[in-house]
């Protein structure tokens, strides 16, 4: 591209802010809209600092911040060209510039199953007769929170579709919650560990955590009084924890929070035995949580609240302030995948069966003095190791390739160090390789080497 041509192309991007940072957002952008392909040359910074009348700092620091993101290649006496990053970060604490083969095990969720294509299909063709309305639903499309209340009732929890509220994940029915029933200050229980999020949609609100202990054999009790309080117990995020029947009827006779959200996120993924009563179905306090993202695809972002009709009211009035209503062609894809749950979680169950059972016999072999259960439901194991060393194990970990979570981003003090995280959602033939990789960073952690520093994700799923 001449210089001339690339000054007009660059010309409205340079107007506001810095003007190194409006070059380096013009390049970037102008690359991935493929109007400057791969490979194309670009003008020397002398030269384009002539035709653009900016100094040559300008141009060299623009051009650095391009270099570092994988936007740009320069060859010594050979110019620069254009290149594209080999994966741009979705994450929203990657380093520009990280190493692209990371396996990154800070994200608990499969791959879609083969079932969503067939789901889509049908839903493109149903959404047909629903384009002549608006589109906002803020309770959620009929047709879905009817198949959600059919869901829920076939897994023993009786539901009708006016009890449903269609979110944007279930973690948007616990912020939809917090922002309805509680102020500034007050205190909300939570386990502990507990899946972080949670915790940081406790924390953005300004209201105040408290911990509930909770191990592989179940809950600390007795728990403080709170306004509300929020559980796992189908297959706890991170410890597995299944309840038993009996467990939850005492866990209920005791707690005293005025509302329970029972978040049932991993509920339809019990691996071992028959799954025990839905807490739902034994308390008119508690408010359920799910979710198509761990056993149908992360990627739908569709969740639900069921609650009496009065709360969903607040909570679709509430959501006014912050998305309107969900998307409507992926809640008709979720109404397609629901009404094949019963093969698609089958086959869900039994992949996650193998991985487990794999990397818990891998890793036994392998590291024989860490400690773990075997988790009756959800997706993660959770290990426990000799001594307080999990954030250096996961610092090493990252230096090679692999991305975990150690335990003080599931507690409210930042304790646990003893243990972290570790997702069996890779297939049984990965597992080595994965189990090698932890060998490799305890060797490290052992030998007293110190990490190299890079950032630690607080991004997890
Ligand atoms: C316990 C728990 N709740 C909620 C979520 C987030 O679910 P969603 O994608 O439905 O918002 C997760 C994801 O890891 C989780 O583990």
């Amino acid at each position: 591209v001449t210089s001339d041509r690339l000054a007009e192309l660059l010309a409205p991007w340079l107007d506001a802010g810095p003007a190194y940072l409006g070059l380096a957002a013009g390049l970037r952008g102008l690359a991935l809209d493929g109007r400057l392909p791969v490979g194309t040359r670009i003008a020397s910074e002398r030269q384009l600092a002539l035709v653009l009348g900016v100094s040559r700092n300008t141009i060299t620091a623009a051009y650095d911040v391009l270099r570092s993101e994988g936007y740009l290649a320069s060859a010594r006496g050979g110019g620069s060209r254009v290149t594209l990053p080999a994966a741009v970060p979705a994450r929203p604490d990657a380093v520009p510039g990280e190493r692209p083969d990371i396996w990154d095990l800070s994200v608990a969720a499969l791959p879609a199953p083969a079932a969503l294509i067939d789901s889509v299909t049908e839903a493109a063709l149903a959404l047909h007769p629903l384009l002549a309305g608006h589109g906002l639903y803020p309770l959620g499309l009929p047709e879905t929170r009817e198949a959600v209340a059919d869901h829920l009732t076939r897994r023993g929890l009786s539901t009708r579709a006016d009890q449903v509220l269609i979110t944007n994940g279930s973690l948007h029915g616990w912020d939809l919650l917090l922002r309805a029933l509680t102020r500034p200050g007050v205190r909300v229980l939570v386990e502990q560990p507990t899946y972080p999020a949670v915790l940081d949609a406790v924390m953005s609100h300004r209201l105040r955590p408290v911990a509930f202990p909770v191990t592989g054999q179940g809950w600390e009790m007795p728990a403080p009084a709170t306004a509300l309080a929020h559980l796992i117990p189908d297959g706890q995020n991170p410890t597995g924890f299944l309840a038993t029947t009996a467990q939850r009827r005492n866990l209920l006779r005791q707690l005293r929070a005025e509302v329970i959200a029972c978040d049932e996120t991993f509920a339809d993924l019990v691996l071992d035995g028959s799954p025990p009563v839905p807490l739902g179905a034994l308390d008119e306090r508690v408010v359920t949580l799910g979710s198509m993202s761990k056993a149908f695809w992360a990627g739908l972002r569709v969740g639900w609240v069921r609650a009496d009709r009065d709360t969903l009211t607040r909570l679709a009035q509430i959501r006014a302030g912050t998305d309107l209503a969900g998307p409507v062609l992926e809640q008709l894809i979720a109404a397609r995948l629901l009404r094949r749950a019963d093969a698609v979680l089958a086959e869900r169950r039994a992949l996650l069966r193998r991985s487990r059972d794999a990397l818990m016999d891998a890793l036994t072999l392998a590291l024989p003095t860490w400690r773990f259960h075997r988790p009756a439901a959800g997706m993660v194991l959770w290990i426990e190791m000799p001594e307080a060393r999990a954030t250096r194990l996961v610092a090493h970990a990252l230096d090679i390739g692999l991305r975990l979570t150690a335990g003080p981003r599931f507690t409210i003090d930042g304790t646990a160090d003893r243990w972290f995280r570790l997702p069996y959602t890779l297939p049984p033939e990965k597992v080595a390789a994965v189990v090698d990789l932890l060998v490799d960073a305890a060797g490290r952690v052992d030998s007293g080497a110190p990490p190299s520093g890079n950032k630690q994700s607080r991004w997890t799923a």
